[in-house]
């Protein structure tokens, strides 16, 4: 894939972005996806939250984080104290990768192509919203953010560095927590996760 770079625009903000962000053709994920679903949140945001892809329900609303594994954060971001009006949430892909299953589509994780590929949106997002605390949900952020050798399950919930020097916590990815048989148990464990997010942030 060439990836984003072209279609990132060299100023304007964040409003350039979502004005650019449905034009990009930085690899083939948007030929068959409805739409781009950009990071939604205050530019001022402390915290920045990069979940992996938009799913299917976000796919047709346009928007990041509305369906299960969203409202699932949302519980677990209020069971933290954190408001979620107050954080910036995005994706490290900006388009949505499934395979049709009858009339269904099924998430498809993005290829590491196409995870690069997207990469300078999030780079643009980061560079204007700044972030003093990034929380990295599940492990297609993380690969994107710390490096493909990076494993979350080793380090979920410890402070750990970005290579620019942004301190991140790198936690599971809420979907995952909505599969879990061990549902309680892994509610908690992203509670905790999210609130040593806001500790760090102080
Ligand atoms: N999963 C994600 O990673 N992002 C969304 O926006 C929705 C589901
Ligand atoms: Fe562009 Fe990212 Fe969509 Fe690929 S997934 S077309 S790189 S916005």
């Amino acid at each position: 894939y060439a990836g984003a770079r072209e279609w990132i625009p060299e100023s304007g903000g964040m409003r350039a972005v979502r004005t650019a962000l449905p034009t990009c053709r930085g690899c083939d994920l948007w030929e068959d996806a409805e739409q781009v679903v950009p990071g939604e949140g205050p530019v001022r945001a402390r915290m920045m939250l990069v979940g992996e892809q938009p799913g299917d329900v976000e796919d047709k609303a346009g928007h990041v984080f509305v369906g299960p594994a969203g409202r699932l954060l949302d519980k677990a971001l209020e069971a933290a104290g954190i408001e979620r009006k107050d954080v910036f949430l995005t994706n490290a892909v900006k388009h949505f990768r499934f395979e049709p299953r009858g009339k269904r589509r099924i998430h498809k994780t993005p290829s590491t192509g196409q995870i690069v590929a997207c990469s300078p949106w999030l780079d643009a997002e980061r560079a204007i919203v700044r972030p003093e605390l990034v929380v990295v949900l599940g492990a297609v952020a993380a690969r994107t953010l710390l490096g493909p050798d990076f494993r979350v399950t080793q380090h979920r919930g410890e402070r750990v560095d970005l290579p620019d020097g942004t301190p991140a916590i790198p936690t599971v990815h809420p979907s995952s927590v909505v599969r879990s048989r061990e549902y309680r148990r892994d509610f908690e464990l992203f509670v905790t996760d999210l609130r040593t997010a806001a500790e760090v942030l102080g």
